[in-house]
């Protein structure tokens, strides 16, 4: 589409305010506007439609100008329920494009251009089509050059017709979170010919984007790009996992050249998850230096660094991040590239923590908590598995629609931000009442969903996690409500949390400390929920750490026990087999994975054994068990959160067997905190940096008798910045807890020194 203008003098100011029910790009005298790609990405636009504004002041002149623009279908009318007969175009079936260019002359006047009858528009141009998950196809020969600049003659395209009346579409708003940008790009490390003509780009890292190339072929030639995660037994590119429907193309780009010449081409308006590409159509066998990968991700700052001295664990928090990178594409999604890569709720929620450490996150929820505190809310309260909400996406999963209160909370608590509590406040309501229908006499007696999501054996019965959600639900939704000074709610919502504990404990607790019908993530779940009778806890520790050890320390949770696993057995003090559990190598654990060479964090704990390819449900790319990335930070590294934005922060390394040192760095709000330890000779080092207006507690382990209960005798061998801690200013004892000297200190940067010796493990 284009529109060719006049301007009689010079522009002060130029402004654009853009959207499209589809995707676009926008144009202006040649060039493009802005950097984000697939604008203005994904929401429920039935109900709200996000809107891009650009600065163009310095793309515009006085006298001939002309705005273009390439709409494709996006999510709005394509999408992979587009593929199942039944649903057919997501939100609409044709793009429209809605553009309003604001100029302020060099004198004062203004002049306003928008969308109407007055633009003209083909859709016989060089891009043919574009899906998301499809790919693009794209025929050089077709291309128009100058048709973005003026003095292009339209004359044979069509005069284009407003549209409005027939469309249903949401209101306008702003766009909240970080655009999707092109955020890095990776050189291939192989190109080999698997067959002839054809030929497989390697890279060393499974990622989410596209591919630039530089080739050369005939006019009317045509090379494809077929991109995916693992290859076959022959080297080429295996699609068995990205469960396409009946033979629905996925992850293919087309180009066709215009000419003999070595051409360029990177396509818009698809994005693809994949280490490798096979590369069919040319003649000669490419260069290793013809194509890049283009990595693109919402660019959220990233804010956190972990490394230690194990090897696969610096390994395992990079692919953490790397899938987080790759799933978060204008909402998080569950995966990148099979016929889903849709904003489940619970996936999203599952991984926020440890999100959280990685990047600063708190724009990018702050736009998807509408989709789904707002979007995704059926009329009964309920909050859908999938935000944004479309066609048949509105089932209810207990964990996945509970993100429309943990995900607030999180926000809250990480960023001490209490305006998303407000936002959202009446819809969490809502989905608290819809829990509370659905439970009798503080039990939660309603449908669970997918439970305890791809467990392995150590899960956990339906009703006790049903009734842990309901209780956690109750005890968030009573510190937000304290947040925003809802103070009749807070003691309502105490006293529900109080009621359903109690109804938990009675229903599922016998007196030897069993949870009914459960194993590791009912455990996870009750120790972090708070729902371990005092009486019991020593019991239920002891159960707890024997479900952990009847796996011979292996997770057997799924997405619903995972990311409370290691954070319950270090909140029942059992940090030993936490650590055990996080280092164990063999399958299903962590490191397995990382051990044969995996690059980013798999939906299954088995998922592969690293030769041959394993088809159905088995995305490489699935963050859900990544969660552990938050006891990475949060305990092996010690950063947490005190009191809600990091204003008070509590350093609080796990010093255990299997690792020497590690150091922990997360930019928070208030600015970068680190927490580096080491263990060397009979002496254990902790640097910590505090930030500007906070304040920190730091405790400092002090072994004597590590892995013994009861607490080292006194902190007399403790010093910072070499002197002994009464000569030292700003350090404040506090007392003694377990095997830890606690410190109340400032901002400033520290170096504690406690005696701890080697021959403890
Ligand atoms: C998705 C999951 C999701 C689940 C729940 C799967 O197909 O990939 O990550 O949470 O469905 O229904």
């Amino acid at each position: 589409m284009r529109k060719g203008f006049t301007l009689d003098s010079a522009v002060r100011r130029a402004t654009v305010y853009a959207t499209a029910l589809g995707l676009y790009e926008l144009r202006l005298n040649g060039q493009r506007v802005g950097d984000h790609l697939l604008a203005p990405e994904w929401t429920d636009y039935h109900t709200r439609v996000q809107v891009q504004t650009y600065d163009v002041t310095p793309l515009l002149r006085s006298g001939a100008n002309a705005m273009g623009a390439t709409l494709a279908n996006g999510w709005y009318c394509g999408g992979w329920q587009y593929w199942e007969k039944e649903i057919r175009a997501m939100y609409g079936t044709d793009p429209s494009l809605l553009v309003q260019l604001e100029i302020e002359f060099a004198d004062g006047r203004r002049q306003t251009l928008v969308t109407d009858d007055s633009w003209r528009g083909t859709a016989d141009g060089p891009l043919r089509f574009a899906g998301i998950y499809e790919g693009v196809t794209y025929d050089a020969r077709k291309e128009m050059p100058g048709w973005d600049a003026p003095g292009f003659d339209d004359s044979k395209w069509l005069a284009l017709q407003p549209r409005g009346a027939d469309l249903k579409v949401g209101k306008l708003a702003w766009q909240r979170g970080q655009p999707i940008r092109a955020t890095r790009e990776l050189k291939p490390v192989a190109v080999t010919e698997v067959k002839p003509g054809v030929h497989v780009f390697a890279f060393d890292q499974n990622m989410v984007g596209h591919c630039r190339f530089r080739f050369r072929g005939k006019v009317g030639e045509t090379v494809e790009l077929q991109h995916g995660e693992m290859r076959n037994p022959d080297g080429t590119v295996f699609l068995g996992n990205l469960l396409v429907v009946s033979n629905h193309r996925i992850q293919l780009d087309l180009y066709t050249f215009r000419s003999e010449a070595e051409e360029t081409f990177e396509p818009a308006f698809t994005y693809h998850g994949f280490q490798y590409v096979e590369v069919r159509g040319l003649k000669e066998k490419p260069a290793l230096d013809s194509l890049v990968a283009v990595v693109a991700n919402s660019d959220c700052p990233e804010t956190g660094e972990f490394t230690c001295s194990e090897p696969l664990l610096n390994r395992l928090a990079q692919n953490i991040l790397w899938s987080q990178r790759g799933n978060y594409m204008g909402i998080p999604t569950d995966c990148p590239q099979r016929n889903e890569r849709c904003g489940y709720t619970g996936d999203a929620q599952f991984f926020m923590q440890a999100a959280v450490y990685n990047m600063d996150v708190s724009a990018f929820f702050n736009k998807w908590l509408v989709d789904v505190c707002q979007d995704a809310q059926m009329p009964d309260g309920h909050i859908a598995d999938r935000a944004p909400h479309y066609g048949t996406g509105d089932s209810w999963y207990i964990g996945w629609g509970d993100a429309g209160i943990i995900c607030p909370y999180e926000i809250y608590r990480n960023y001490g931000d209490t305006r998303v509590i407000r936002e959202h406040y009446a819809a969490m309501k809502r989905y608290l009442e819809a829990m509370s229908r659905n439970s009798r006499d503080g039990l939660f007696t309603g449908n669970i969903g997918g439970g305890d999501w791809l467990a392995t054996g150590g899960g956990v019965a339906d009703d006790v996690m049903g009734t842990a959600y309901l209780a956690l639900d109750f005890k968030l939704m009573a510190e937000m409500a304290e947040a925003i000074g809802e103070t009749s709610d807070v003691a309502a919502f105490r006293n529900k949390f109080a009621e359903v504990a109690k109804a938990f404990a009675k229903a599922y607790i016998d007196a030897e400390g069993n949870i009914k019908e459960s194993s590791q993530s009912g455990f996870a779940l009750a120790f972090t929920i708070g729902l371990v009778p005092p009486a019991l806890k020593e019991k239920m520790t002891a159960r707890f750490a024997e479900e952990a050890r009847r796996f011979d320390w292996h997770p057997r949770t799924g997405f619903v026990g995972t990311p409370r696993l290691l954070l319950g057995l270090h909140l029942a003090g059992r940090d030993e087999d936490a650590c055990k559990l996080l280092l164990t190598k063999t399958a299903p654990s962590w490191l397995y994975p990382v051990s044969i060479g995996a690059t980013t964090i798999w939906e299954q704990w088995e998922a592969w054994d690293g030769n041959n390819a394993k088809g159905g449900m088995n995305s490489l790319n699935h963050y859900a068990f990544g969660a552990v990335g938050e006891y990475l930070f949060g305990m092996v590294g010690g950063i947490q959160p005190d009191a809600p934005g990091y204003k008070r922060i509590r350093i609080k390394p796990v010093v255990r067997d299997g690792l020497t040192w590690a150091k922990a760095d997360y930019d928070s709000i208030h600015g970068r905190i680190a927490s580096h330890w080491k263990r060397e000779g009979d002496q254990l080092t902790m640097e910590v940096t505090i930030p500007a207006n906070t304040i920190a507690t730091v405790y400092v382990p002090v072994a004597s008798k590590l892995g013994e209960d009861g607490p080292a005798k006194d902190a007399a061998g403790v010093t910072e910045g070499g002197n002994t801690l009464d000569k030292v200013k700003g350090v404040k004892f506090l007392r003694m807890e377990n095997n830890a000297a606690v410190y109340a200190v400032g901002s400033g940067t520290y170096r504690f020194q406690s005696p701890f010796p080697e021959t403890i493990k």
